[in-house]
């Protein structure tokens, strides 16, 4: 392996650990402003210290990325199909590997949907991808999309990351499931996972800990982070686990610890509350789920 793609790849995944802790904020580019990512610059501030690389589109790069971090870029340069469109498996390439230069990506990264009426077109560009790539030193992180027709099982993700890798993938990004051992000793380069749809802090904080158990090397997360009331005590948490190796009840502690800690919370706790008997009409309140109908 070139010494330019091994030293990307040890910016993405730390060699004293072989671990890796990716913040995914690169929704957008088929989501829109998808909910508490309507402003990535708010978002991505207070987060990027705490996470080893950032997935993100070129657009919010350069537009809410400060130019001066030293967080290590993973550059989504797939795209073409939205939310509303007809499939979302329809993608393509939409950055050029001299914008990726540009851009000093540390990796670039792009999704295929195996088992989609795509799939031979997002192969093939993976397969493409990872050729042109390959020539400048930068590694390709795939990621195995899945959807309501795609299945989410072992033997689905198994075969979707196989084929992710022998396509030349340098790391395969998928999502966590039962027998989550299978898929990691079936694929031969490392797997990172998505923490999916946001669910309650513990559950995140437990579904990092199975995937590393597993074998996956880390975790590249999003709407558990910045979906959360607070999104720096969760990073921290998921963050004790990928590099502290703590348990699931430790970094829970953690996450607990830092929200009560937080100042804004001890300052909303020492409002005085409105109380009911402080209405000084007397008069029935609506309350916003009472509408009349
Ligand atoms: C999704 O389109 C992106 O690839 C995300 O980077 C990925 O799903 C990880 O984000 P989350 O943890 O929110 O699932």
């Amino acid at each position: 392996m070139d010494w330019g793609l091994k030293n990307r790849i040890s910016q993405i995944i730390k060699p004293h650990n072989n671990r890796a802790l990716m913040l995914a904020v690169d929704h957008g580019y088929f989501l829109g402003p998808t909910e508490k990512l309507e402003n990535p610059k708010k978002v991505i501030a207070p987060l990027l210290k705490y996470c080893d690389s950032l997935m993100v589109t070129r657009g919010v790069q350069r537009t809410c990325v400060p130019a001066t971090t030293d967080t290590p870029m993973v550059l989504r340069v797939s795209g073409g199909s939205s939310i509303i469109g007809e499939d979302l498996s329809q993608e393509e390439i939409t950055v050029s590997i001299q914008d990726a230069i540009r851009l000093n990506a540390s990796a670039l990264a792009m999704s295929i949907f195996v088992g989609s009426k795509y799939e031979h077109q997002t192969i093939v560009n993976l397969g493409k991808l990872v050729s042109k790539a390959e020539k400048y030193g930068i590694p390709v992180l795939a990621v195995t999309a899945v959807g309501k027709e795609l299945g989410k099982d072992s033997r689905y993700l198994s075969l979707a990351c196989r084929i992710a890798a022998e396509q030349g993938a340098h790391i395969v990004k998928t999502y966590y499931c039962e027998n989550f051992e299978k898929v990691v000793q079936s694929c031969p380069v490392p797997i990172i996972v998505a923490g999916g749809k946001k669910i309650p802090e513990r559950d995140a904080l437990q579904l990092t800990y199975n995937s590393i158990k597993s074998g996956a090397v880390g975790v590249d997360m999003g709407r558990n982070i910045w979906q959360s009331e607070h999104p720096i005590a969760m990073i921290k948490a998921v963050r004790s686990i990928v590099h502290g190796n703590a348990n699931v009840d430790q970094a829970y502690n953690l996450y607990k610890k830092i929200v009560n800690e937080d100042p804004k919370k001890k300052n909303k706790s020492n409002k005085p509350q409105n109380k009911p008997n402080q209405n000084k009409s007397n008069k029935p309140q609506n309350k916003p789920n009472q509408t009349k109908k």
